[in-house]
């Protein structure tokens, strides 16, 4: 595996690949890896002759006063990941590398932005499309690999690389998760011992209305109001930051489940925001 901090050397790397005839797979991450990067690595793997991972924790999606700075990094054992789940270039830039003194041009999905997480961090996924379209022009990555924890993410940038004519395909894989439910995310380890006791909740809420849904619960307040009621319950450490439900690939807000939909959540639980989604099925 080669590490790579400068684009230029990413860029010709990916060119010579495409020469040769080679196929790329593309998986963007910010590092502090767990079973979660390593399935999307393995993912990305199968389906490219060639695996570029990149580490970049871009502070262009980070807002003021949010976890940049204490952001969790692990960059020699982030290596050694990556090299095991097959990745044949880890490219690890600064941000002056992405970034010059004077950058001023965004890629925004504004209405797709706005709701779900957007409301409390609006420039958020600015930030996201901007590196990720840096990316997929540095590498012209056949396919990119998302994870569906970020599900208004990977929604996102479809909707990114469609307006835009980007030919990589975007492709998400499911959420990977602790035994007892918990998504995982490299936040989670800000959790203190009666936190983790309690963020599995978040899951068998959510559970919990995905049942009363297959059941015949059409109504999307209803099943709101008893995901907040077991969360009043069981989770009396978390404050809520957002619970919707929404269309998969738009995401705009439903009232009724009446085709695909998907409830979606964020939950400040001590220092972590975890966030979490499930599809409703009717
Ligand atoms: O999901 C992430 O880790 C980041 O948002 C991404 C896609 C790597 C962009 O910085």
């Amino acid at each position: 595996m080669q590490t790579l901090a400068n684009p230029q050397e990413l860029a010709g790397q990916c060119r010579n690949w495409h020469t040769q005839g080679q196929s790329i797979a593309l998986v963007p991450t910010m590092g502090c890896y767990h079973a979660g990067h390593e399935a999307l690595m393995r993912y990305g793997r199968t389906v490219a002759t060639r695996l570029v991972v990149s580490l970049f924790v871009n502070p262009a999606q980070f807002g003021p006063g949010e976890d940049l700075d204490a952001y969790p990094r692990d960059e020699a054992r982030d290596e050694a990941v990556a090299e095991a789940c097959g990745a044949d270039v880890l490219f690890m830039p600064q941000p002056g590398d992405i970034y010059m003194p004077d950058h001023a041009a965004w890629v925004d999905v504004p209405d797709m932005a706005a709701g779900l997480c957007g409301k409390s961090r609006p420039t958020h996924f600015r930030g996201v499309c901007t590196v990720v379209l840096k990316l997929l022009l540095l590498t012209l990555a056949d396919v990119a690999v998302f994870g569906e924890k970020d599900w208004q993410q990977q929604a996102i940038i479809r909707r990114m690389a469609r307006d835009l004519g980007v030919q990589t395909r975007i492709e998400s894989r499911p959420v990977v998760r602790d035994p007892d439910g918990l998504a995982l995310s490299s936040r989670n380890v800000y959790l203190t011992v009666e936190e983790r006791a309690q963020a599995p909740e978040i899951r068998r809420a959510l559970r919990c209305a995905q049942e009363m849904a297959s059941r015949g619960e059409k109504n999307a307040a209803i099943l709101q109001q008893a995901v907040l009621r077991r969360w009043a319950e069981h989770l009396s450490l978390g404050r809520l930051d957002y619970l919707a439900v929404v269309r998969p690939d738009t995401l705009v807000p439903l009232s009724a489940i009446d085709g695909p939909a998907l409830m979606a959540c964020a939950v400040q639980l001590g220092r972590s925001r975890l966030i979490d989604n499930i599809l409703l099925h009717t």
